[in-house]
Protein backbone atom coordinates (compact mmCIF):
# COMPACT_ATOMS: atom_id res chain seq x y z
CA UNK A 1 0.00 0.00 0.00
CA UNK A 2 1.33 3.24 -1.02
CA UNK A 3 1.18 6.02 1.88
CA UNK A 4 0.15 9.11 0.49
CA UNK A 5 2.73 12.16 1.52
CA UNK A 6 0.36 14.48 3.68
CA UNK A 7 0.12 17.69 1.48
CA UNK A 8 2.09 20.59 2.96
CA UNK A 9 -1.46 23.11 3.43
CA UNK A 10 -0.75 25.92 1.17
CA UNK A 11 0.50 29.66 2.46
CA UNK A 12 -1.43 32.23 1.19
CA UNK A 13 0.57 34.59 -0.57
CA UNK A 14 -0.19 37.87 1.09
CA UNK A 15 1.98 40.30 -1.29
CA UNK A 16 0.76 38.27 -4.31
CA UNK A 17 -2.79 39.40 -3.73
CA UNK A 18 -1.57 42.61 -2.45
CA UNK A 19 -0.02 43.00 -6.21
CA UNK A 20 -3.35 41.34 -7.96
CA UNK A 21 -5.54 44.02 -6.68
CA UNK A 22 -2.94 46.70 -7.05
CA UNK A 23 -2.89 45.81 -10.66
CA UNK A 24 -6.29 45.11 -11.42
CA UNK A 25 -7.24 48.77 -9.80
CA UNK A 26 -4.49 50.07 -12.31
CA UNK A 27 -6.22 48.22 -15.33
CA UNK A 28 -9.59 49.31 -14.49
CA UNK A 29 -8.51 52.89 -14.18
CA UNK A 30 -6.53 52.29 -17.59
CA UNK A 31 -9.79 51.13 -19.47
CA UNK A 32 -10.25 53.19 -21.80
CA UNK A 33 -14.42 52.16 -22.49
CA UNK A 34 -16.34 49.65 -21.52
CA UNK A 35 -15.56 46.88 -23.64
CA UNK A 36 -11.95 47.42 -22.57
CA UNK A 37 -13.61 47.64 -19.13
CA UNK A 38 -15.49 44.38 -19.60
CA UNK A 39 -12.14 42.55 -20.48
CA UNK A 40 -10.63 44.24 -17.22
CA UNK A 41 -13.24 42.36 -15.05
CA UNK A 42 -12.95 39.21 -16.75
CA UNK A 43 -9.14 38.93 -16.54
CA UNK A 44 -8.74 40.62 -12.66
CA UNK A 45 -11.77 39.50 -11.07
CA UNK A 46 -12.88 36.55 -13.62
CA UNK A 47 -13.02 32.49 -12.51
CA UNK A 48 -9.05 32.22 -13.40
CA UNK A 49 -7.92 35.34 -11.64
CA UNK A 50 -5.53 35.66 -9.22
CA UNK A 51 -7.84 36.98 -6.59
CA UNK A 52 -10.93 33.94 -7.68
CA UNK A 53 -7.89 31.62 -6.88
CA UNK A 54 -7.11 32.88 -4.15
CA UNK A 55 -11.15 33.28 -2.97
CA UNK A 56 -11.33 29.63 -3.43
CA UNK A 57 -8.37 28.35 -1.70
CA UNK A 58 -9.29 29.94 1.29
CA UNK A 59 -10.62 26.82 2.28
CA UNK A 60 -7.95 24.67 1.98
CA UNK A 61 -6.16 26.90 4.41
CA UNK A 62 -4.89 25.53 7.69
CA UNK A 63 -8.08 26.92 10.02
CA UNK A 64 -6.12 29.36 12.06
CA UNK A 65 -5.13 31.69 8.66
CA UNK A 66 -8.34 31.29 7.08
CA UNK A 67 -9.87 34.41 8.56
CA UNK A 68 -6.67 36.86 7.93
CA UNK A 69 -6.79 35.52 4.66
CA UNK A 70 -10.35 35.71 4.24
CA UNK A 71 -10.15 39.27 4.96
CA UNK A 72 -7.35 40.76 2.84
CA UNK A 73 -9.30 38.78 -0.38
CA UNK A 74 -12.56 39.99 0.36
CA UNK A 75 -11.29 43.57 1.06
CA UNK A 76 -9.10 43.67 -2.36
CA UNK A 77 -11.73 42.05 -3.84
CA UNK A 78 -14.32 44.84 -2.67
CA UNK A 79 -12.32 47.47 -3.70
CA UNK A 80 -11.78 46.21 -7.11
CA UNK A 81 -15.56 45.11 -7.25
CA UNK A 82 -16.34 49.15 -6.25
CA UNK A 83 -13.84 50.49 -8.71
CA UNK A 84 -14.90 48.61 -11.70
CA UNK A 85 -19.09 49.94 -10.73
CA UNK A 86 -17.51 53.26 -10.50
CA UNK A 87 -15.67 53.33 -13.65
CA UNK A 88 -18.73 51.52 -15.86
CA UNK A 89 -20.44 54.59 -14.75
CA UNK A 90 -18.51 56.65 -16.15
CA UNK A 91 -17.49 55.14 -19.25
CA UNK A 92 -20.94 54.36 -20.18
CA UNK A 93 -22.04 58.12 -19.16
CA UNK A 94 -19.17 59.19 -21.70
CA UNK A 95 -20.27 56.81 -23.98
CA UNK A 96 -23.89 58.15 -24.01
CA UNK A 97 -23.20 62.06 -24.40
CA UNK A 98 -20.85 60.91 -27.06
CA UNK A 99 -23.16 59.16 -29.12
CA UNK A 100 -25.66 61.95 -28.60
CA UNK A 101 -23.06 64.73 -29.62
CA UNK A 102 -21.76 62.59 -33.09
CA UNK A 103 -25.20 60.66 -33.95
CA UNK A 104 -27.61 63.37 -33.58
CA UNK A 105 -30.24 63.81 -36.32
CA UNK A 106 -31.02 67.17 -37.93
CA UNK A 107 -34.59 66.56 -39.18
CA UNK A 108 -34.81 69.96 -41.15
CA UNK A 109 -32.00 68.64 -43.58
CA UNK A 110 -33.95 67.69 -47.27
CA UNK A 111 -33.90 63.85 -47.96
CA UNK A 112 -32.28 61.20 -50.53
CA UNK A 113 -35.05 59.51 -50.33
CA UNK A 114 -36.77 58.14 -53.78
CA UNK A 115 -38.67 60.61 -55.33
CA UNK A 116 -43.08 60.50 -55.30
CA UNK A 117 -44.83 58.68 -57.61
CA UNK A 118 -47.25 60.68 -59.15
CA UNK A 119 -51.26 60.51 -59.88
CA UNK A 120 -51.71 58.89 -63.13
CA UNK A 121 -53.04 61.41 -65.70
CA UNK A 122 -56.05 59.30 -66.79
CA UNK A 123 -57.28 59.46 -62.74
CA UNK A 124 -56.79 62.92 -63.02
CA UNK A 125 -59.29 63.38 -66.18
CA UNK A 126 -61.76 60.96 -64.92
CA UNK A 127 -61.90 62.59 -61.43
CA UNK A 128 -62.48 65.89 -63.51
CA UNK A 129 -65.11 64.19 -65.90
CA UNK A 130 -66.71 63.05 -61.93
CA UNK A 131 -66.55 66.60 -60.99
CA UNK A 132 -68.35 67.46 -64.38
CA UNK A 133 -71.85 65.07 -63.77
CA UNK A 134 -71.17 66.07 -59.86
CA UNK A 135 -71.87 69.51 -61.07
CA UNK A 136 -74.96 68.88 -62.86
CA UNK A 137 -75.93 66.82 -60.27
CA UNK A 138 -75.63 63.49 -61.48
CA UNK A 139 -74.82 60.57 -59.41
CA UNK A 140 -71.64 58.37 -59.88
CA UNK A 141 -72.41 54.72 -60.66
CA UNK A 142 -69.76 51.52 -60.91
CA UNK A 143 -70.24 47.96 -62.11
CA UNK A 144 -68.06 44.93 -62.14
CA UNK A 145 -65.39 45.01 -64.59
CA UNK A 146 -65.97 41.31 -64.87
CA UNK A 147 -69.65 41.21 -65.90
CA UNK A 148 -72.15 39.07 -66.68
CA UNK A 149 -73.16 38.28 -70.62
CA UNK A 150 -76.34 39.11 -69.92
CA UNK A 151 -75.87 42.70 -68.60
CA UNK A 152 -73.01 43.51 -71.39
CA UNK A 153 -75.06 42.10 -73.86
CA UNK A 154 -78.83 40.63 -73.51
CA UNK A 155 -80.09 43.89 -72.05
CA UNK A 156 -78.72 46.34 -74.17
CA UNK A 157 -80.26 44.33 -76.86
CA UNK A 158 -77.50 42.86 -78.49
CA UNK A 159 -78.91 40.49 -80.92
CA UNK A 160 -77.59 36.84 -80.05
CA UNK A 161 -75.52 36.95 -83.28
CA UNK A 162 -74.16 40.36 -83.14
CA UNK A 163 -70.69 40.84 -84.31
CA UNK A 164 -69.37 42.44 -81.17
CA UNK A 165 -70.12 39.54 -79.49
CA UNK A 166 -67.47 37.61 -81.18
CA UNK A 167 -64.30 36.36 -80.27
CA UNK A 168 -62.18 38.45 -82.05
CA UNK A 169 -63.79 41.42 -79.85
CA UNK A 170 -64.83 40.28 -76.66
CA UNK A 171 -62.12 38.71 -73.97
CA UNK A 172 -64.53 35.44 -72.01
CA UNK A 173 -63.48 34.18 -68.92
CA UNK A 174 -62.90 30.51 -68.31
CA UNK A 175 -64.52 28.34 -69.16
CA UNK A 176 -66.32 28.50 -71.54
CA UNK A 177 -70.18 29.18 -71.11
CA UNK A 178 -69.19 30.72 -67.95
CA UNK A 179 -71.56 33.31 -69.24
CA UNK A 180 -68.92 35.86 -67.99
CA UNK A 181 -66.79 38.61 -69.82
CA UNK A 182 -64.33 41.27 -69.17
CA UNK A 183 -67.01 44.52 -69.61
CA UNK A 184 -66.24 45.78 -73.51
CA UNK A 185 -67.87 49.04 -72.64
CA UNK A 186 -69.25 50.86 -69.55
CA UNK A 187 -72.84 50.32 -70.83
CA UNK A 188 -73.76 47.48 -68.85
CA UNK A 189 -73.95 49.97 -66.21
CA UNK A 190 -77.11 51.48 -67.60
CA UNK A 191 -78.70 48.51 -66.88
CA UNK A 192 -77.09 47.44 -63.56
CA UNK A 193 -78.20 51.02 -62.42
CA UNK A 194 -81.37 51.27 -63.86
CA UNK A 195 -82.58 47.52 -61.68
CA UNK A 196 -80.59 48.81 -58.69
CA UNK A 197 -81.71 52.65 -58.51
CA UNK A 198 -85.22 52.91 -60.42
CA UNK A 199 -86.26 55.93 -61.87
CA UNK A 200 -85.85 58.76 -62.16
CA UNK A 201 -82.19 58.56 -62.89
CA UNK A 202 -79.11 60.62 -63.95
CA UNK A 203 -75.65 58.79 -63.63
CA UNK A 204 -72.57 58.95 -65.02
CA UNK A 205 -69.66 55.43 -64.87
CA UNK A 206 -66.41 55.86 -65.60
CA UNK A 207 -64.60 52.72 -65.86
CA UNK A 208 -61.99 49.92 -67.58
CA UNK A 209 -63.11 48.73 -70.31
CA UNK A 210 -61.58 45.60 -72.17
CA UNK A 211 -61.44 44.47 -76.26
CA UNK A 212 -59.56 41.81 -78.06
CA UNK A 213 -57.26 44.71 -79.42
CA UNK A 214 -53.88 44.46 -80.54
CA UNK A 215 -52.04 47.61 -78.33
CA UNK A 216 -50.62 50.12 -80.66
CA UNK A 217 -50.84 53.86 -81.09
CA UNK A 218 -54.45 54.01 -80.87
CA UNK A 219 -55.66 51.25 -79.64
CA UNK A 220 -55.20 48.84 -75.96
CA UNK A 221 -56.90 45.95 -74.89
CA UNK A 222 -57.23 47.72 -71.73
CA UNK A 223 -58.97 51.26 -71.81
CA UNK A 224 -61.46 53.37 -70.06
CA UNK A 225 -65.18 55.15 -71.20
CA UNK A 226 -67.33 57.39 -68.92
CA UNK A 227 -70.45 56.02 -69.64
CA UNK A 228 -73.96 58.79 -69.56
CA UNK A 229 -77.22 57.84 -68.58
CA UNK A 230 -80.38 60.00 -68.28
CA UNK A 231 -83.44 58.69 -67.76
CA UNK A 232 -87.22 60.75 -66.26
CA UNK A 233 -90.32 61.65 -67.94
CA UNK A 234 -90.10 63.89 -71.00
CA UNK A 235 -86.08 64.14 -72.07
CA UNK A 236 -85.46 64.27 -75.89
CA UNK A 237 -82.70 64.57 -77.69
CA UNK A 238 -82.21 68.43 -77.35
CA UNK A 239 -81.24 67.57 -73.46
CA UNK A 240 -78.87 64.87 -74.88
CA UNK A 241 -77.00 67.72 -77.08
CA UNK A 242 -77.25 70.57 -73.97
CA UNK A 243 -75.02 67.95 -72.11
CA UNK A 244 -73.35 67.10 -74.21
CA UNK A 245 -72.64 70.90 -75.30
CA UNK A 246 -72.37 70.96 -71.49
CA UNK A 247 -69.20 68.51 -71.49
CA UNK A 248 -67.54 69.62 -74.75
CA UNK A 249 -67.31 73.38 -72.58
CA UNK A 250 -65.65 71.79 -69.40
CA UNK A 251 -63.19 69.56 -70.94
CA UNK A 252 -62.15 71.89 -73.98
CA UNK A 253 -63.17 75.36 -73.24
CA UNK A 254 -65.67 77.70 -74.33
CA UNK A 255 -67.35 77.53 -77.05
CA UNK A 256 -66.73 74.01 -77.82
CA UNK A 257 -70.03 72.68 -79.32
CA UNK A 258 -71.12 69.17 -80.01
CA UNK A 259 -72.69 68.02 -83.57
CA UNK A 260 -74.52 64.56 -83.79
CA UNK A 261 -74.21 62.18 -86.76
CA UNK A 262 -76.69 59.29 -87.29
CA UNK A 263 -75.50 56.23 -86.48
CA UNK A 264 -76.56 52.67 -84.87
CA UNK A 265 -76.43 51.11 -81.68
CA UNK A 266 -78.28 48.49 -80.52
CA UNK A 267 -79.70 49.72 -77.18
CA UNK A 268 -79.78 53.27 -78.47
CA UNK A 269 -82.95 54.75 -81.00
CA UNK A 270 -82.12 56.76 -82.68
CA UNK A 271 -78.34 56.62 -82.52
CA UNK A 272 -75.94 59.12 -83.08
CA UNK A 273 -72.04 59.63 -83.17
CA UNK A 274 -71.29 62.69 -81.14
CA UNK A 275 -68.24 64.89 -82.71
CA UNK A 276 -66.88 67.80 -80.70
CA UNK A 277 -65.33 71.10 -82.98
CA UNK A 278 -62.10 71.10 -82.50
CA UNK A 279 -60.55 72.89 -80.29
CA UNK A 280 -56.97 73.58 -81.53
CA UNK A 281 -57.29 75.07 -85.21
CA UNK A 282 -59.45 78.07 -86.96
CA UNK A 283 -62.91 75.63 -86.23
CA UNK A 284 -63.27 76.81 -83.45
CA UNK A 285 -63.81 79.80 -84.22
CA UNK A 286 -67.05 79.08 -85.96
CA UNK A 287 -67.41 77.35 -89.02
CA UNK A 288 -65.91 74.08 -90.74
CA UNK A 289 -64.32 76.08 -93.48
CA UNK A 290 -62.13 77.58 -90.53
CA UNK A 291 -60.31 74.36 -90.33
CA UNK A 292 -56.51 74.43 -91.06
CA UNK A 293 -56.52 71.62 -93.57
CA UNK A 294 -52.87 70.31 -91.57
CA UNK A 295 -54.36 70.12 -88.00
CA UNK A 296 -53.10 67.25 -86.45
CA UNK A 297 -56.29 67.20 -83.51
CA UNK A 298 -58.65 67.51 -86.13
CA UNK A 299 -57.33 66.65 -89.38
CA UNK A 300 -58.88 69.80 -91.20
CA UNK A 301 -62.16 68.29 -90.81
CA UNK A 302 -62.93 70.85 -88.18
CA UNK A 303 -64.51 68.24 -85.64
CA UNK A 304 -63.17 65.53 -83.60
CA UNK A 305 -64.87 62.22 -83.06
CA UNK A 306 -65.78 61.62 -79.26
CA UNK A 307 -68.40 58.17 -78.96
CA UNK A 308 -71.72 57.00 -79.91
CA UNK A 309 -74.95 58.50 -78.04
CA UNK A 310 -78.62 57.75 -78.43
CA UNK A 311 -81.92 58.02 -77.00
CA UNK A 312 -82.07 54.67 -74.99
CA UNK A 313 -83.95 51.82 -76.41
CA UNK A 314 -87.53 51.17 -75.72
CA UNK A 315 -85.96 47.11 -75.70
CA UNK A 316 -83.50 48.05 -72.79
CA UNK A 317 -85.81 50.09 -70.55
CA UNK A 318 -88.45 47.03 -70.81
CA UNK A 319 -85.54 44.55 -69.63
CA UNK A 320 -84.55 46.22 -66.79
CA UNK A 321 -88.74 46.88 -65.68
CA UNK A 322 -88.90 50.51 -66.66
CA UNK A 323 -92.38 51.61 -68.39
CA UNK A 324 -90.89 53.28 -71.95
CA UNK A 325 -94.45 54.92 -72.13
CA UNK A 326 -93.93 56.65 -69.03
CA UNK A 327 -90.07 57.09 -68.69
CA UNK A 328 -87.56 58.00 -71.46
CA UNK A 329 -84.11 59.21 -71.67
CA UNK A 330 -80.35 59.42 -73.74
CA UNK A 331 -77.31 57.65 -72.97
CA UNK A 332 -73.51 58.78 -74.67
CA UNK A 333 -70.45 56.84 -73.77
CA UNK A 334 -66.99 58.71 -74.13
CA UNK A 335 -63.36 57.13 -74.47
CA UNK A 336 -61.16 58.83 -71.67
CA UNK A 337 -57.78 57.82 -73.23
CA UNK A 338 -58.85 59.83 -76.33
CA UNK A 339 -59.95 62.77 -74.30
CA UNK A 340 -56.75 62.91 -72.74
CA UNK A 341 -54.55 62.26 -76.30
CA UNK A 342 -56.99 65.35 -77.67
CA UNK A 343 -56.58 67.60 -75.12
CA UNK A 344 -52.56 66.89 -74.14
CA UNK A 345 -51.00 66.20 -77.19
CA UNK A 346 -50.54 62.32 -75.98
CA UNK A 347 -49.83 60.63 -79.55
CA UNK A 348 -49.54 57.19 -78.44
CA UNK A 349 -51.48 55.53 -75.93
CA UNK A 350 -49.21 53.01 -75.36
CA UNK A 351 -47.38 55.89 -73.06
CA UNK A 352 -50.31 55.79 -70.32
CA UNK A 353 -49.72 51.81 -69.66
CA UNK A 354 -46.11 52.08 -69.45
CA UNK A 355 -45.99 53.03 -66.16
CA UNK A 356 -43.11 55.73 -66.94
CA UNK A 357 -43.44 57.62 -63.42
CA UNK A 358 -42.10 60.84 -65.85
CA UNK A 359 -45.06 60.76 -68.08
CA UNK A 360 -47.33 61.27 -65.01
CA UNK A 361 -45.34 63.50 -63.43
CA UNK A 362 -45.50 66.01 -66.78
CA UNK A 363 -49.05 66.70 -65.58
CA UNK A 364 -47.69 67.80 -62.33
CA UNK A 365 -49.93 67.78 -59.20
CA UNK A 366 -53.52 67.90 -59.28
CA UNK A 367 -55.71 67.14 -55.83
N1 LIG B 1 -70.95 51.46 -75.57
C1 LIG B 1 -70.59 52.06 -76.82
C2 LIG B 1 -69.18 51.59 -77.22
O1 LIG B 1 -68.45 51.22 -76.38
C3 LIG B 1 -70.61 53.55 -76.73
C4 LIG B 1 -71.96 54.09 -76.56
C5 LIG B 1 -72.75 54.37 -77.63
C6 LIG B 1 -72.49 54.29 -75.31
C7 LIG B 1 -74.03 54.88 -77.52
C8 LIG B 1 -73.78 54.78 -75.15
C9 LIG B 1 -74.53 55.08 -76.27
O2 LIG B 1 -74.33 55.01 -73.98
O3 LIG B 1 -75.78 55.59 -76.10
O4 LIG B 1 -68.88 51.64 -78.37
Amino acid sequence: MVSETPQTPPAIDEQAITAAVEQALAAIAAAPDTAALKQVRIEHVGDRSVIATANAGIKDLPKDQRAAAGKLIGQGKGRVQKALAERQQELAAAEEEQALATEKVDVTLPTDRLPRGARHPLSLLTERLEDLFVGLGWEIAEGPEIEAEWFNFDALNFDVDHPARQMQDTFYVAPEGSGQVLRTHTSPVQARALLERGVPLYIACPGTTFRTDEPDATHSPVFHQVEGLAIDKGLTMANLVGTLDAIARTMFGEGAITRLRPSYFPFTEPSAEMDFRCFSCDAKLGTDRDASPDCRVCGGTGWIEMGGCGMVNPAVLRACGVDPEEYQGFAFGLGIERILMLRNGVEDMRDMAEGDVRFSQHYGTEI
